[in-house]
């Protein structure tokens, strides 16, 4: 069903749209409503919100209105916008590659802390890149450093090839196909930092996620396997051989992960092993080094 958009007025259109996500189960349905029709627009929010009686021209209105019937069935709006700000980067996003989350950001300042206490760090991996974010924002933050961001997914490695030649960063992050530190062997003994949002859904829960996640992010940047924490394992069996020693294995995980992951860490040898908390107080990542 097409949304009805009778009025012409932002103020006006915007209700429109926020009752119609709504209507479709939208938890967040006003801020969306407000995303969209700014993009439809071409002015950013805080444009949109002082003028309510601007008109919107006829062309606005069917980007929005199309805009509108994506968000109903339930597109991620970072889709629809083709973008999303990860750690004050704004980054190209689509179906390709999973969305950058906050939580992934606060794994990058985790690891500036880090590496402003051990550093200078000259050499960083980033695995399973996805669209390049913590590669991106860690050349960014850290002028020093040189990242290899890894990825085995095509339609994801298009993605963060655009973005690491958008944000100029091709000098000092270098994009490798190839699964997990295969492709870079030849660093052996060098990387100062292996860094990872491992997919980390037990396979029997990805059902149960919701419809926006399930159906329109890619299952290879979800599934960890039956317990979660299968691409976890190998990092913490592979990454020795490429870290120096006194090098950080630093990686995202899921809910109730860290016990498991902590042991297995310890019985590979690492040390000073340590779970962070995210915003909402659940342990999201983990971190250890090479002796
Ligand atoms: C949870 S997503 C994280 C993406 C990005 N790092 C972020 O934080 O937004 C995991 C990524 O790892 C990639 N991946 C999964 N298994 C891989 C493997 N064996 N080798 C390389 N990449 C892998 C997936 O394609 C996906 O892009």
């Amino acid at each position: 069903m097409k949304t009805a958009l009778s009025e012409t007025a932002v103020g006006a259109v915007l209700s429109q749209g926020a009752r119609s996500l709504a209507a479709a189960g939208l938890p967040a349905a006003r801020l969306d409503a407000e995303r969209l029709l700014g993009w439809a627009l071409g002015v950013d929010r805080l444009g949109l919100l002082i003028e309510p009686l601007r008109q919107v021209s006829p062309h606005a209105m069917e980007r929005f209105r199309e805009a509108l019937e994506r968000r109903r069935r339930q597109e991620p709006i970072q889709h629809i916008l083709e973008c999303e700000e990860f750690g004050g980067l704004v980054l190209r996003t689509g179906p390709g590659a999973l969305v950058p989350r906050p939580e992934t950001e606060l794994l990058v300042e985790w690891v500036l802390e880090r590496e402003g206490r051990e550093g200078p760090w000259r050499l960083a991996v980033d695995v399973g890149t996805g669209t390049g974010a913590i590669a991106c924002a860690l050349a960014v933050r850290v002028p020093h450093l040189r990242v290899l961001a890894v990825e085995r997914s095509p339609a994801a490695l298009a993605l963060a090839a655009d973005n690491i030649a958008s944000l100029g960063l091709r000098a000092r992050v270098e994009l490798l196909a190839g699964d997990l530190l295969e492709p870079v062997a030849g660093a052996a003994g060098t990387v100062d930092l292996v860094i990872a949002n491992p997919p980390y859904i037990r396979s029997a829960d990805l059902a149960d996620l919701p419809q926006e996640v399930r159906d329109w992010e890619p299952g290879e940047a979800l599934d960890g396997g039956p317990d979660g924490m299968a691409v976890h394992r190998r990092l913490i069996a592979e990454s020795p051989r490429v870290l120096r020693p006194g090098g950080w294995l630093l990686m995202e995980m899921g809910e109730g992960q860290a016990a498991d992951l902590s042991a297995a860490m310890e019985a590979a040898g690492f040390e000073a092993v340590g779970v962070q908390q995210d915003l909402r107080g659940i342990e999201r990542m983990i971190a250890a080094r090479k002796r």
